[in-house]
């Protein structure tokens, strides 16, 4: 049972970094899950979608914090749990230190206040290891403008913003070196991964670890 996150500002190489670990943990287990959030439910993508839609602008940042709570407390239950409980390997794609780094050091909301509600949505559950892909956020929207489709509300927010985002990634790991591995996001996607998946067969104590194909990636 293990329960590994991933973080990132936009255009940080998540999704790639996501799908090579899965292609390598596949390998070597049958029980291994992959989910995001917001969303990953049915509930959740309904909410996704209420979030992420560029109609919004006049939404809150303390309802906003709610509905990614409520997608969180709704995925926790429904299947990260129950997974874990199983004995599942559970991959997420962001998970409550996005709220922390968004809506708290992003939006400015009172930090406590976002540990309480969070804690109250996940029922006190937090990664084994969360692995934070670091990245200038200009690099970042440059990469990510090349994908105008890609484009959300929360990318169209103000540079500062995503600045403040990426402080608030970097203060969280240094808060808790032991949970983070905070790799450098400009190095290649082949490096990168290997650093991932060193640090995964670590967590998972060698167990089915054998092949090393870093060198695939
Ligand atoms: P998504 O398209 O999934 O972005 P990415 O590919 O970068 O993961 O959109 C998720 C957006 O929601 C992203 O900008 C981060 C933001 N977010 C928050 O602000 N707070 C949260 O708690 C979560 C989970 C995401």
């Amino acid at each position: 049972m293990t329960f590994i996150t991933f973080e990132g500002i936009e255009g940080s190489g998540k999704t790639t970094q996501i799908r090579l670990l899965m292609d390598w943990l596949r390998d070597r287990s049958d029980r291994v899950l992959l989910t995001r959030e917001p969303g990953g439910t049915s509930i959740g993508e309904q909410i996704r979608a209420v979030l992420l839609n560029p109609i919004n602008t006049e939404m809150t940042p303390e309802a906003e914090i709610l509905l990614f709570s409520a997608a969180r407390a709704q995925i926790v239950r429904e299947i990260i749990r129950p997974r874990l409980k199983e004995g599942w390997i559970v991959i997420c794609d962001r998970f409550a230190d996005s709220t922390l780094a968004y809506q708290g050091y992003g939006h400015g909301l009172p930090l406590d206040d976002l540990l309480q509600i969070t804690e109250f949505a996940t029922g006190g559950l937090w990664p084994d290891l969360t692995i934070y892909l670091d990245l200038d956020v200009e690099t970042g929207l440059r990469r990510k403008a090349a994908t105008p489709e890609e484009w959300n509300r929360m990318e169209a927010q103000a540079i500062d913003f995503h600045k403040r985002v990426r402080r608030g990634y970097l203060q969280l790991a240094a808060q808790n070196p032991g949970r983070w591995l905070v790799l450098d996001a400009t190095q290649s996607v082949a490096v990168i991964q290997a650093q991932i998946r060193a640090r995964v067969r670590q967590l998972l104590g060698g167990k089915n670890a054998d092949n090393t194909d870093e060198n695939h990636a």
